[in-house]
């Protein structure tokens, strides 16, 4: 297998895209229906939460629509946090359902505080029906402080539900969903839980659902009521991806067996790795001290490496990275460090960086 360091899609273990050549279920049947709750149990301890896990045929941006198209009672607003790419994506979704957005900004690479959302929640009382946020900003490495954040509009603004994006945190780094009180939190397949893309996983509360009974358009594919009246029955209201829950459904196994401590750390010790030899090589890093992410870290190019030059060296080494994001490209390139990667994989990817780079 060549290492491929791109947020996404990401390797995927042999046994588990072996998994996928399994002959198909009918969705409406015993066996697949069997698959399928097991793999929604299990999902649970992903997001530490004891409530539900939707499984969607879908990419995590889905969810993104999902969100803002239950969570939001006619006449209310959304407060979207953005400091980055997917921040300003998700913001742009709720715009585009036709919902009033307020914006609580950081720059790039600095993270989201509680200040700054106490004080747009403080600015306009009782008027945010849905807080949005990302957990791990894949355009510049950074892991805003979710925990902290989301104490402060529960304290703040008891009514406003809390959705999460942790499309390329979840499974990688530490997102306590019923512990830290959030409401939703979704994510992909294609990154930290390295299954082949086209599956989308989303935890939500009973809150949530609550609230969803208030909102009369919720549209009909991510319907959360709709979602949810078909997994009691351990089912959904449209074809799942059936190949990509054999997938799931053996990826589980291999996260539990490795433990979710157990993998944490190993992304926050590939992160480390990442982070040194930057610092040592000169080059410095995007996001702010202290909110650095564990499973992507983006590089400001202080060397002005010619990032297309450098993916070519890269993959006669059989390896890949990814280019800096929207407006980062060339100025920033990014290092992920997610799903089966190991410190080893690491240290191979620096020392063919060490040798683009004259150091070696
Ligand atoms: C933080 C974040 N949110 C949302 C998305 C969109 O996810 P998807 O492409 O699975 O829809 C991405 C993709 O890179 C992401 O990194």
């Amino acid at each position: 297998m060549s290492p491929m360091f791109v947020p996404g899609p990401v390797d995927v273990a042999p046994e588990v895209a072996q998994a996928q050549t399994k002959p198909m279920l009918p969705h409406r049947s015993p066996e697949f229906e069997a698959i399928f709750h097991a793999c929604e149990q299990r999902a649970r301890a992903l997001f530490f939460t004891q409530y539900r896990v939707f499984i969607t045929a879908s990419s995590g941006t889905g969810f993104q629509e999902a969100a803002v198209r239950n969570l939001v009672r006619p006449g209310q607003r959304v407060l979207a946090a953005v400091n980055g790419a997917f921040g300003k994506r998700w913001r742009e979704v709720a715009q585009t359902n036709g919902l009033p957005v307020d914006t609580v900004e950081a720059p790039w690479g600095q993270p989201i505080t509680p200040e700054a959302v106490a004080q747009a929640l403080e600015a306009q009382p009782g008027v945010y029906d849905l807080f949005l946020m990302v957990h791990n900003e894949t355009s510049t490495g950074l892991e805003n402080p979710v925990q902290a954040v989301a104490q402060v509009v529960r304290e703040l603004s008891p009514d406003t539900l809390i959705a999460v994006d942790s499309v390329s945190g979840l499974g990688g780094a530490r997102i306590e969903m019923d512990a830290w009180g959030l409401d939703m939190v979704f994510t992909s397949g294609q990154k930290a839980l390295a299954l082949p893309p086209g599956i989308a996983l989303a935890a939500v509360s009973d809150r949530a659902l609550e609230r969803a009974k208030a909102v009369p358009h919720r549209g009909w594919y991510f319907d959360l009521l709709r979602l949810e009246k078909h997994r009691l029955k351990d089912s959904t209201p449209a074809t799942p991806p059936v190949s990509l829950i054999y997938a799931l459904d053996v990826q589980l196994d291999r996260i539990l067996a490795e433990g979710l401590e157990a993998r944490f750390a190993r992304h926050a010790t590939m992160a480390r790795m990442v982070h040194e030899w930057a610092l040592r090589r000169g080059f410095d890093l995007f996001a702010q001290e202290g909110y650095r992410s564990k499973t992507v870290t983006t590089l400001v190019n202080t060397h002005g490496w010619d990032i297309g030059q450098l993916n070519a060296f890269l993959l006669e080494r059989g390896m890949r990275l990814a280019n800096g994001y929207g407006p980062l490209k060339g100025k920033t390139f990014r290092i992920a460090h997610m799903g089966e990667l190991q410190p080893a994989d690491v240290e191979a990817l620096l020392r063919a960086l060490d040798e683009f780079g004259g150091w070696g």
